[in-house]
């Protein structure tokens, strides 16, 4: 009897824990209410008789990005900022375009594991496992490949092409984060220390 009970009490552990991880929503709709003062994790919900079929919209995602900047790309989010409707519901994307040569530089997403679809362009992307193997995993892409950079670590693209590029994203979140890694490292406010910084780099 006894290695039965081990067996289904590990069963049951190993089932609890995917459970965990893969949560569900505890009602069909939650939709944000933006003007709560309540601070919960996540957003409160409106009361959904005031809910609306706009709650649950966003257009504009075929516009092309503002590239001119010094990284030359741009990220349209569409997340629970932009769709009140995804609060608790652990999904949302990006559309990202890139300029020639452009790059979304090293990143990294707390809360998401992202998964990218090139629509126009060709790509160098990766990610970087964490320690002690540090192992860049890394692959060219053009039109119609998908690639998964896991939640949390390092990932990166670069428009390889002579064109303009074009991606799209998707994330189980409705609030992925991101810690551009070069922001958060040398742009923090205030400052780290130089010297510190200077020593581990
Ligand atoms: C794109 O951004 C640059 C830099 O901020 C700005 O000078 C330029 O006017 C913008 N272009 C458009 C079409 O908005």
């Amino acid at each position: 009897m006894a290695p039965r009970f081990l067996l289904l009490g590990l069963l049951a552990i190993a089932l609890s824990l995917a459970l965990a991880f893969d949560y569900s929503p505890l009602q069909n709709i939650c939709v944000a209410n933006p003007n709560s003062l309540v601070l919960v994790n996540g957003l409160v919900c409106k009361d959904p008789k005031l809910v609306q079929c706009n709650d649950f919209l966003f257009r504009g995602l075929h516009l092309v990005g503002n590239t001119s900047n010094s990284v030359g790309s741009r990220v349209a989010p569409v997340n629970v900022a932009q769709i009140l409707g995804l609060n608790t519901l652990g999904i949302s994307l990006v559309r990202i375009n890139y300029a020639p040569c452009g790059t979304n530089p090293p990143y990294t997403h707390p809360c998401a594991t992202e998964i990218l679809t090139v629509l126009q362009g060709n790509f160098i992307v990766g990610f970087v496992t964490s320690n002690p193997e540090n192992r860049l995993i890394s692959k060219v892409l053009k039109k119609g490949d998908v690639f998964v950079f896991p939640a949390g670590l390092v990932h990166f693209q670069c428009n390889v092409g002579y064109g303009n590029a074009i991606a799209i994203a998707a994330l189980d979140s409705q609030n992925p984060g991101v810690i551009p890694i070069a922001n958060a490292v040398f742009g923090s406010k205030p400052d780290i220390a130089s010297d510190l910084l200077a020593k581990v780099f």
